[in-house]
């Protein structure tokens, strides 16, 4: 047995560093979405509102993802165009037509309060998702509709399933598909999914243990692919550099292989470790494309490994990886010996230039 595995598998080591609880919140994701839909059903969202020309999510940070991810999930389906804003502007399309949706968990984000004005000054058909703060006491001001979500989180990104369960509940009063169904299907995998990652299930047949302990001491590298697994790959480079406190980079196919792909060498690949997250619904192309890939990354000496979306669908197969992500992240933290809930560079930056 190494070091890791002792430690992952000792709880009084597991609670010395992961002092906040992390771990007990990422087990809650499946609860999260659920709960979180719920919340989005509920929004009073004006029955005018069902057409319009366009959705722009802004938000940043843990909070933007869940723009990502409408847009990875809904995406090709929508008949209108997702974008994702993340700073303190819009695109100068917005108007009385675009369906503004601004998302901060803390409510305190200032590019997302700027984005959210400038919305509700343009005359956009105006959504807010926060858990209090500064975003809600302005949308009393404004027109337009306000989503309150549990303060339960003990970070934004640890809010991702009462986030995107929001988002997702409230943009089904659009048209957009009905999610309802599989959402209450892929929360039930996430909560057998978490009862197999957590931390009384020991490092021996634990991936996310298995996975943590396999990248310690070198910089992960994360590939998705085009559309679903795009959001997947940003999300665990972002739990990387925010629970386990290391760089991370990702990347998507088929477009690293007009890139990436004559980065890696012998000489270039030796502290990195390669993640490819993989689904069932990937185009025919793609999965062709991540084998030979993949062939071509182990031939310049670059460590990697597959991990493969389970359940029956979309939502499943995206909330699944990311499940596994905010573990592997977790678990990483707790092997590095660093508490995996504060961010103090991000938090510190953000007191700067309060000031
Ligand atoms: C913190 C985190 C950050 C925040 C971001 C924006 O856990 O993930 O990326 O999400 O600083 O803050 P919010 O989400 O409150 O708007």
């Amino acid at each position: 047995m190494n070091m890791g595995q002792a430690t992952l598998d000792d709880p009084v080591g597991v609670a010395a560093v992961d002092l906040s609880g992390m771990l007990s919140t990422v087990a809650t994701l499946g609860d999260q979405l659920r709960r979180g839909f719920e919340i989005g059903q509920r929004a009073q969202v004006p029955p005018a509102w069902r057409r319009h020309s366009a959705i722009v999510v802004c938000g940043m940070g843990g909070s933007a993802i869940v723009g990502d991810v409408v847009r990875g999930l809904l995406g090709d389906a929508s008949p209108y165009p997702i974008i994702v804003a993340k700073g303190y502007t819009l695109p100068a399309f917005c108007g009385p037509d675009t369906t503004v949706v601004a998302v901060s968990y803390s409510g305190n984000t200032e590019e997302t309060l700027a984005a959210y004005a400038d919305a509700t000054e343009r005359g956009c058909r105006a959504v807010s998702i926060s858990a209090g703060g500064l975003l809600q006491e302005l949308a009393r001001t404004r027109v337009g509709v306000h989503v309150v979500l549990p303060a339960d989180a003990p970070m934004p990104r640890a809010a991702l399933g009462y986030l995107a369960g929001a988002i997702l509940g409230t943009l089904g009063h659009l048209e957009l598909p009905d999610l309802a169904g599989e959402v209450g299907v892929a929360a039930r995998r996430l909560d057998e999914l978490a009862a197999r990652w957590k931390p009384d299930r020991p490092a021996e047949g634990n991936e996310a243990k298995a996975l943590a302990e396999w990248l310690v001491g070198r910089t992960p590298v994360i590939w998705g692919s085009e559309g679903l697994m795009e959001p997947v790959a940003l999300r665990w480079k972002n739990q990387l550099n925010e629970n386990a406190k290391v760089p991370a980079f990702w990347s998507a196919i088929p477009e690293l292989d007009h890139n990436e792909v004559e980065g890696w060498s012998p000489e270039t690949a030796k502290e990195f470790a390669l993640i490819a997250l993989r689904h069932p619904g990937e185009h025919p192309r793609v999965a062709e494309r991540f084998a030979l890939t993949l062939e071509l990354a182990s031939a310049a000496g670059l460590d990697a490994r597959e991990v493969r979306a389970e359940g029956h669908g979309p939502l499943e197969w995206l909330f699944s990886q990311i499940l596994l992500g905010d573990f592997v992240s977790t678990y990483l933290a707790i092997l590095r010996g660093v508490d995996p809930t504060p961010v103090p560079a991000l938090t510190g930056l953000k007191e700067r230039l309060r000031r």
